[in-house]
């Protein structure tokens, strides 16, 4: 996608397949855009308000052509709800709504007029509308043997000269121009980090096993000079990961444990964040085996890992302050000969001993690991993203994330960065009386609590391996994929939640410096 930044007295007389313009919907003042627009096209816009085919409402597109009266071809009016209640997450909706439905008219090229209202600002705005349309626009297609272009190419934002300048930063008029682009490429480098990640979720476990992913990571590393270590089977037995091993032992494809550090404060090694995924390429269950229905989802178990290696490239490119690594831990779990079975004992890399009550809990197993690693590493704050239990897609839906943390200023960071971000994040309890589930007769913990609150059972086994650490654990399982398109989700993958990482460092970057 050719993304392109235009200043001009009057939008909407460029020659192009559509303008996109705004409307709110308790409003009546339109903005100078729409005004025009309206104006231009003998009061359309106004007469489809007036006749009630127009309300503003969020989520609504209507495309009206414009036969001749505007070089445009088309005037597309796109709802924003309220204006009281205008977000950076309704503008990214309506620009991934609006985008998907002008590619679907086969349009070639769209101008979108930036809005600055409230306390939405001009730079706030154009990289939501940059972040909502390419993510409103993503699609996986690289397995259709017929070629599947995308025919949308090109997205110019068109601005009003500095003369009315809206709502943007102190910054004199110089600026303007750079501004505005500086927030188109940073939502440019966030979309796409979002994309990978939900390419490598959406793409098969055939071509997603932990070997590819460890390449994946190892090419983002070398793009981005980040140091990158891959440890491979015989690392894990020195390093005495037996939680990996466990899950691993009934596949024929080699586990990986893959980490990528990025120095962004070198001087000051203790300002960092470990970022841990779970990276399961494909769960069948192993020998507790799962039923057939459904089990290809299972292909997205890996969601948690495509997250934090996507997240670590977008943080190399926008460089905060802060040194950041993230540690996936990648393996299959399948039934075999050699594959772990319920009851056997298993030791994780910090000696804690784990009964496997049952072996679809596979996930804590190599978390347990990872976060094992993370901790010899010094990393101090940490944040391991996982599709850990269906019982959090019970509690929660695809809505949101549940997050479960043993250090309450480390979570409102967290949900602070998901509030930027409008990936919805929810707390879940973490009360002592619930470790008694996870009691095992013969080793130190097992690894499954039983029916009641299986989300938060397994948030209780990992605390026994983050210990003393600030950690929080985010259960993606239900909001790692979605079922149908809306706003900037495309049915499948979601990459959630890869922008709430990338902020949560610049975040955490931020309050270092003013420190
Ligand atoms: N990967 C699954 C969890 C999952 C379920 C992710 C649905 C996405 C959608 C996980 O490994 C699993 O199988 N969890 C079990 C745990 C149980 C055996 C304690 C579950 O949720 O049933
Ligand atoms: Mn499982
Ligand atoms: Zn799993």
């Amino acid at each position: 996608m050719e993304i392109e930044l235009a200043i001009s007295k009057d939008p909407v007389q460029i020659e192009t397949d559509a303008v996109i313009v705004d409307i709110f919907e308790d409003s009546i003042d339109f903005t100078d855009t729409t005004m025009a627009a309206d104006i231009a096209l003998s009061n359309a816009i106004s007469t489809l308000i007036n006749d009630g085919e127009i309300k503003g409402k969020r989520d609504e597109v209507t495309v009206i052509h414009t036969l001749g009266k505007l070089p445009a071809r088309r005037i597309v009016v796109v709802g924003l709800g309220k204006q009281k209640d205008i977000s950076a997450e309704i503008v990214r909706r309506a620009a991934g709504n609006a985008f998907r439905k002008l590619r679907g008219l086969g349009v070639k090229s769209v101008h979108t007029t930036l809005l600055a209202v409230g306390d939405l600002g001009i730079e706030e705005s154009a990289q939501a509308i940059v972040e909502g349309g390419l993510l409103g626009l993503y699609k996986f297609t690289r397995h259709f043997s017929k070629d599947t272009q995308n025919t949308l190419k090109k997205m110019t934002f068109t601005v009003t000269p500095p003369e009315s300048p809206g709502k943007i930063s102190d910054q004199g008029n110089n600026d303007y121009e750079n501004l505005i682009s500086k927030s188109i490429s940073r939502g440019q480098i966030i979309a796409d980090a979002t994309s990978i990640a939900r390419d490598m979720v959406n793409e098969p476990s055939n071509f997603m096993t932990p070997t590819h992913l460890a390449d994946a990571a190892v090419q983002i590393a070398s793009d981005h000079n980040l140091e990158v270590t891959i440890l491979d089977k015989p690392d894990m037995e020195n390093m005495g990961m037996g939680g990996i091993l466990g899950v691993a032992a009934g596949s024929a494809e080699p586990p990986k444990m893959i980490i990528i550090s990025y120095q962004g404060d070198p001087d000051n090694p203790d300002n960092n964040l470990g970022l841990l995924g779970k990276g399961i390429t494909f769960d069948t269950g192993g020998i507790s085996i799962k039923g057939a229905a459904g089990m290809g989802a299972m292909k997205g178990d890996m969601a948690g890992a495509a997250a934090v290696i996507s997240a670590i490239k977008a943080i190399a490119q926008l460089r905060p302050n802060i040194n950041v690594t993230a540690i996936a831990a990648a393996t299959e779990n399948m039934p075999g000969g050699s594959a772990q079975k319920p009851g056997d004992v298993l030791q994780t890399m910090g000696g804690k001993t784990v009964e496997v009550e049952n072996t679809d809990a596979e996930g804590r197993l190599v978390l347990a690991d990872a976060l094992g690693y993370a901790r010899q590493m010094g990393l101090n704050k940490i944040i391991d993203v996982a599709t850990l239990t269906g019982a959090i897609e019970v509690a929660l839906g695809d809505i949101c994330t549940g997050a479960f943390t043993n250090n309450q200023l480390l979570l409102a960071s967290v949900r602070q960065a998901g509030e930027s971000t409008g990936e919805k994040i929810w707390e879940l309890p973490m009360f002592d009386e619930y470790k008694q589930q996870n009691k095992s007769q013969v080793a130190d913990v097992k690894n499954t609590g039983g029916r009641k609150a299986g989300s938060i059972t397994a948030a209780q086994f990992l605390a026994e391996f983050s210990e003393d650490t600030p950690w929080v654990h985010l259960d993606i399982a239900g909001t790692s994929t979605c079922d149908r398109d809306q706003g900037y989700l495309v049915r499948g993958a979601t990459g959630v939640p890869v922008r709430t990482l990338i902020s949560l460092a610049q975040q955490l970057a931020d309050k270092n410096s003013d420190a």
